[in-house]
């Protein structure tokens, strides 16, 4: 029998770079946002050994290096089972997009297989797996509004967000995220390379500079269009007093200093999304993907439509809700 599971993208709002560490990950700090578009995984277990990776898109690799493939295996050797696992990915996410699609495809890949192979792996072993995988795997295992701290793998489901009327804009362009991270440290040499030896991947103006983010999430969230209880006042909704308040506290993501330079194409995009009526415009993890968040179906409809017009694939989706991302996955 085979299973299918949606796999949902993810939309970073905000994002901090933080130290190098010695491991050779960046400290970060980030909220991580479920939205409603998705590739579909199928899996299915036979009899036999090994595991094989299908997908019509070209760009999706069929080996050990995917990271379905990878959770897969890691999955079988945990549950301490054998079988013949074929994993189909039906791709409409972008590839290096700063969607985390190929790690939201991991993550639907474990809740598959567990299911076709009618067995369950506790919660520390899934979030065991999925954070030795990637950094950006552990967040799909909650869903809706999350904190991402560490490498991005330590995650922690805050309250959720309403829903934004959103629109994603992805340039034909894929970004490399070590390579975006490298030309981050080579943007700020004189902290690593300035500092002595013993400090030189704990400097301390980047730790300062990630410890701020609480600072501003707090502001937000507590902004001056709520009162201290979090009911909105001077008549808004939620969400539209949330997302004036979003641009007034500057929360921004730190990969566009170094991605906007080496990709105008991408620069554009959010011009082109802010002229569109957007309320809130951010690239989405090290891009390419630039997202929009509107006040009103109608006018992301418009910007979707007014962006592909002029050659910029876009569409308008909405951010989803945990209870929603957990619903919908298996519907
Ligand atoms: O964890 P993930 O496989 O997504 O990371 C890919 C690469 O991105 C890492 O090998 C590292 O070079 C870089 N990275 C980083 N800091 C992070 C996450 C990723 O430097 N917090």
């Amino acid at each position: 029998m085979s299973i299918a599971v949606r796999s949902f993208a993810k939309i970073n709002i905000g994002l901090k770079i933080g130290p190098l560490r010695e491991d050779g990950f960046h400290e970060l700090r980030t909220l991580y946002q479920t939205v409603a578009v998705s590739d579909v995984i199928r899996v299915e277990v036979g009899r036999g050994v090994g595991i094989e990776v299908y997908s019509k898109d070209p760009r999706v690799p069929r080996d050990e290096t995917n990271t379905c493939w990878r959770v897969a295996d890691r999955v079988l050797r945990s549950l301490k089972t054998r079988g013949k696992v074929r994993i189909a990915i039906d791709k409409n996410l972008p590839v290096q997009g700063g969607l985390g699609a190929a790690s939201s495809n991991a993550v639907a890949t474990m809740l598959a297989l567990e299911k076709a192979l009618k067995r369950r792996l506790p919660p520390e072993e899934r979030l065991r797996i999925a954070a030795e995988v990637g950094s950006d795997l552990p967040l799909f295992l909650i869903g809706g509004t999350v904190l991402g701290t560490g490498r991005g793998e330590q995650v922690y489901a805050v309250e959720d967000l309403p829903s934004f009327h959103c629109v994603l804009a992805t340039p034909e362009v894929g970004v490399s995220t070590p390579v975006a991270f490298a030309e981050w440290d080579k943007k700020w040499p004189a902290k690593v390379a300035g500092a002595k030896p013993s400090t030189k991947l704990t400097g301390p103006d980047s730790s300062d500079r990630i410890n701020m983010f609480s600072q501003t999430i707090y502001e937000w969230l507590n902004g001056s269009s709520f009162t201290p209880t979090g009911v909105p006042s001077k008549g808004w909704d939620r969400a539209e007093a949330l997302l004036l308040d979003l641009v007034r506290t500057g929360i921004e993501n730190d990969f566009e200093s170094v991605v906007f330079p080496r990709y105008p194409a991408v620069r554009e995009v959010k011009r082109a999304l802010e002229r569109s009526g957007a309320q809130y415009v951010s690239l989405s993890g090290s891009g390419s993907t630039v997202y929009g968040l509107f006040a009103d179906q109608e006018s992301a409809a418009k910007a979707a439509k007014i962006l592909n017009d002029t050659g910029i694939p876009a569409q308008a989706t909405v951010t989803l809700p945990r209870e929603r991302y957990w619903k919908e996955m298996f519907s």
